[in-house]
């Protein structure tokens, strides 16, 4: 969850002139906050050995990259390579000490890292027993000082060789990068299980540990892969396993933009990112629709055999994306007529699942990088289930580790709230209990067929949806003061109701919780007195009657009523004290619109408070630690 950049570039010009590597990194960072913003720090070499290393940190929450950029008015003119990162503090608070680079005793050289040293207490004993000054308390400086370790012991390894000699003492997840005032214009990176890419491009070789923050540089990227090196020099790559023997590195063409990872002049990139959300249902659903009116899903590599023999399907994943899950949950066993068991990535884990290679694991994951959703595929490989990925993040380590992936088509998502891509993994999921109820005929090619028109018009029908966001921000002003907020829903409304709570939770700190509707009367009603927020989803279901009856009960005890209602429907909106309009559509599509409302509410709600939308405190996009 934190993000890391360098490059190595030949001086410009006749190397007398300011060389523009501090430029790129600080460039690269802005575009990586969205991995972490606890804190940001640069560190530069070059371009004689003698220049030594320059470094800068700066910890001051969502101002960090600001400060490191003031800091960096003192950087050297002319450097030839640099690494720089952004930081979600998980070992060690979010302090300037604790930010990377991290230094050896000597400063002479640095490092950057995303992922956790499991076995750093027993190696910083040690090297505190050697004489080792360590100045942080996170996991990431004892690397710095095994490199600095294997340097001293044999100098002619030179920085390579005791990269590749330290990573050798620790155990964990890492991608990383490492600059020495002694190899100037050289960078080493490596990886296991944290993902990093590569570039070159004429005289400038560089890395990034996401997309966007090289996007600039280059369309042309090279993959590291798990218990890879890399040395990268200006113009040049070499990509090599652990035991040093030299590897043709994947290469992977983005046809994304610079552009698809601005603001498009939207105020932030949660609003640009919901005003997305057409196009990320409409990219998903791109070429799965046949023009026979069928289903194709080839891409998964899983014949309709092998869906035949499946008996049970089991979603596992988090926040976002195991309400996605949970709305899809009543399509799959609707449709195609198969149990669906559904957990929380973290619970699944540890509660000892019983699985078996008829069982289908479907982890849903935007990043394909949550480490609880990763280790649960692992975990339900390892008992021999199929494992089905649905991630948004090409060539991600989920998608890298499963038996078959489904890809959204959401494009790249900055803001740490998932908006589009939530719509994108609810598309890709109903589509996929299309296709298992087609692979496994429990459905009338009649009744398909309707089904699959009506999917084709659901990027309509957000768009719609998404109109609305000023009547949206209107019922938001009403209620900005209120200090709590129940959402409930019944059925597919449910996981709706769940993703409204956890959207205003994440964007405006308040109290919000979702609830089955029908469960009120077991408990939550001790809740409702009179002023108590209800926001419901009462878009018509086959109970909508019901979900009627229980808004009815939270009325009788006081509770003001902002109903979410199908455009027209008078007799529901009779029953609220403001309401949220939304296309209808079939009801189990039905979370595809529903949620819309519920993301433009938080949204407004937050921003009416001050609050930055795109940065919610304590939050990282990317949670790749358990
Ligand atoms: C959503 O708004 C949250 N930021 C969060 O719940 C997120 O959905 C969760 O961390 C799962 O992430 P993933 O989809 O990348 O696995």
């Amino acid at each position: 969850m934190c993000g890391i950049i360098g490059i190595t570039r030949a001086p410009v010009g006749d190397g007398s002139g300011r060389s523009d590597v501090l430029e790129v990194l600080l460039e690269g960072l802005g575009r990586l906050e969205y991995r972490g913003y606890d804190s940001a720090g640069i560190a530069l070499v070059g371009p004689d050995a003698s220049d030594g290393l320059w470094r800068a940190r700066a910890a001051n929450g969502t101002r960090s990259l600001k400060d490191l950029t003031k800091r960096a008015e003192d950087a050297p003119e002319l450097s030839s390579a640099g690494i720089g990162h952004t930081r979600w503090a998980t070992h060690g608070g979010p302090t300037e000490e604790n930010a990377h680079p991290h230094v050896d005793c000597s400063a002479g050289l640095a490092l950057v890292h995303n992922g956790i040293i499991e076995n750093h207490v027993e190696l910083a004993d040690e090297l505190v027993a050697a004489g080792h000054r360590l100045r942080s308390e996170t996991d990431t400086e004892v690397l710095a000082h095994l490199i600095e370790v294997a340097v001293s012991d044999h100098p002619e390894i030179g920085l390579v060789g005791a990269v590749r000699a330290a990573l050798g003492r620790v155990r964990g997840a890492f991608s990383l990068a490492v600059v020495c005032s002694d190899e100037p214009d050289l960078i080493v990176a490596a990886r296991r299980v944290s993902p990093l890419l590569m570039g070159v491009t004429g005289d400038s070789a560089f890395l990034a540990s996401d997309i966007p923050a090289i996007l600039g540089l280059t369309r042309d990227f090279f993959v590291l892969e798990d218990d890879q090196m890399a040395e990268l020099r200006p113009g040049s790559l070499r990509v090599t396993n652990f035991e040093g023997e030299e590897i043709d590195p994947q290469r992977i063409t983005v046809d994304w933009d610079l552009e698809a990872a601005r603001k498009d002049g939207y105020d932030d990139f949660m609003s640009k990112e919901m005003h997305e959300q057409p196009k990320a249902v409409a990219d998903t659903l791109l070429d799965r629709l046949l023009p026979d009116g069928t289903l194709s899903l080839d891409e998964m590599h899983i014949t309709n055999a092998e869906l035949r023999a499946v008996n049970k399907v089991f979603i596992v994943a988090c926040g976002s994306s195991y309400h996605a899950g949970l709305m899809a949950k009543y399509s799959i066993e609707h449709w195609a007529r198969i149990p669906v068991e559904i957990d929380i990535a973290s619970e699944f884990i540890y509660r000892d699942p019983v699985l078996d290679p008829t069982t289908l694991v479907i982890g849903v994951s935007q990043s394909g990088e949550t480490a609880d959703t990763r280790i649960a595929m692992e975990e339900a490989r390892r008992q021999g289930a199929k494992v089905l990925v649905i991630t948004n993040v090409v060539d991600s380590s989920m998608a890298r580790g499963s038996d078959a992936v489904l890809y959204t088509r959401a494009g790249p998502e900055i803001g740490v709230a998932a908006t589009k891509t939530h719509l994108a993994q609810i598309t890709a999921l109903e589509i996929l209990a299309l296709y298992l109820a087609q692979a496994r005929q429990a459905l009338s090619p009649h009744d398909a067929r309707v089904l699959f028109e009506q999917m084709g018009v659901l990027p309509d029908k957000v768009a719609l949806a998404l109109e609305r966001s000023a009547d949206v921000e209107a019922v938001a002003a009403t209620y900005r003061d209120s200090p709590s907020f129940m959402f409930l829903g019944r059925q597919v409304g449910y996981p709706v109701a769940l993703e409204g709570a956890l959207k205003l939770k994440e964007l405006s700190y308040l109290r919000a919780e979702g609830f089955p509707a029908g469960e009120l009367k077991h408990g939550p009603i001790a809740l409702v007195e009179p002023g108590t927020v209800v926001i419901g989803v009462a878009t018509r279901t086959p109970i909508w009657e019901k979900m009627m009856s229980n808004i009815t009960e939270v009325k009788s005890r006081g509770a003001t009523v902002v109903l979410v209602a199908n455009d027209g429907d008078e007799e529901t909106a009779r029953q609220a004290d403001a309401v949220l309009w939304v296309p209808e559509t079939e009801y189990l599509f039905a979370p595809i619109i529903d949620v819309v409302p519920m993301q433009l509410f938080a949204y407004h709600l937050a921003r009416l408070h001050g609050l930055d939308v795109d940065r919610p405190r304590n939050l990282a996009k990317v949670v790749t630690v358990e």
